[in-house]
């Protein structure tokens, strides 16, 4: 049998478990029916029958994942490197509206560490909560033999999915967790994994920075139609990079162009798209419709969405690289 489908697995070291709080941690407030994240790794983990995995707990933090920044996932893949070699793969218990970009960082700043994150959708006590099982799933893959393999994934709802395209598209749905282009690596049930396909290789930055990103170094911008003008020019000016959500393959209208244009003479502009899936690129059915943007240097993203753009420029920024789209290798 392969290992995937089930074997026993001959390593012994525990799993490290990283608790930061969100749902799957938010017990009630006995007095005033607020939930607040406190329920550690290890209580959870207690609880939990047929999770028989040696694992060791720390939690560096416990928050609603709205507050998280660039420290804090600086401080988790600090802890992941110190962990790695002692254990057999890391789980990230993390707040799930924040939950892509965390594994994200991750993910572009050590690549090759076998890193599961969980989270849930409905928290402990509610009809529904899925953060025990998130939690064992996780543990399953993060022990997998071939974890190493995967990188950085997400696993909820028993889906296992890579850092670069996983996104939170429900609000409330327990099946929230999908990924923009489809690419799902695997299943995970009943303490097994099911891959499906290979993680893309792709050409991460695989460096950590000694102190973390400046929030407020990159310009967000979400285009719309009928963008204002004067909004948009206070919205990039004095950034050190600027990631457009572009319309469609990357329109960006006249009324806003030319100060983009000024811009990635500049400094980096990086167009990603707001549809949701598929590229930024000049498309052959609109010959030429993209040159004045390339040849003023702006950098047509095809695969990372804007906020995920986003933590790459800031990084690639913090390092002192030029950003370069996500590729295959
Ligand atoms: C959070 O992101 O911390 C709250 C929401 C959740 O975990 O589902």
């Amino acid at each position: 049998m392969h290992a995937l489908d089930g074997q026993t697995h001959a390593d012994t070291r525990p799993t490290a478990v990283i608790a930061t709080g969100g749902t799957i941690s938010m017990l009630a407030d006995p007095a005033s029916g607020v939930r607040r994240p406190v329920l550690t790794g290890a209580a959870l983990a207690d609880g939990l029958t047929g999770l028989s995995a040696p694992l060791t707990h720390l939690q560096p933090y416990a928050i609603a994942s709205e507050d998280a920044t660039f420290a804090h996932w600086l401080t988790l893949v600090q802890e992941i490197v110190r962990l790695t070699p002692g254990h057999h793969g890391v789980v990230v218990m993390h707040g799930t509206d924040t939950m892509e970009e965390a594994a994200y960082f991750i993910s572009e700043c050590v690549p090759r560490a076998a890193v599961a994150l969980c989270g849930a959708m409905r928290p402990p006590g509610r009809p529904g909560y899925d953060g025990g099982q998130n939690l064992m799933d996780a543990v399953t893959v993060a022990r997998d033999p071939l974890a190493r393999t995967l990188g950085t994934v997400v696993v909820m709802n028993h889906e296992v999915l890579p850092a670069w395209d996983v996104v939170k598209r429900d609000s409330v749905a327990l099946s929230s967790f999908a990924t923009r282009h489809g690419t799902r690596i695997g299943t995970v049930h009943d303490r097994q994994l099911r891959l499906l396909s290979r993680p893309l290789e792709l050409n991460w930055i695989g460096q950590i920075p000694t102190e973390a990103p400046d929030p407020d170094a990159v310009a967000y911008v979400r285009m719309t139609g009928s963008p204002g003008p004067t909004r948009f020019a206070e919205a990039i000016r004095g950034a050190a990079g600027i990631v457009v959500d572009a319309l469609g393959a990357g329109s960006i209208p006249a009324a806003v162009r030319s100060d983009l244009i000024g811009a990635a003479g500049r400094v980096p502009v990086v167009l990603t798209t707001r549809t949701g899936s598929g590229p930024v690129q000049a498309e052959e059915s609109y010959p030429h419709a993209w040159d004045d943007l390339i040849s003023a240097g702006v950098l047509l993203e095809k695969r990372l969405d804007g906020p995920r753009a986003r933590i790459r420029l800031s990084l690639s920024l913090s390092l002192g690289r030029p950003y370069t789209p996500l590729e295959p290798l």
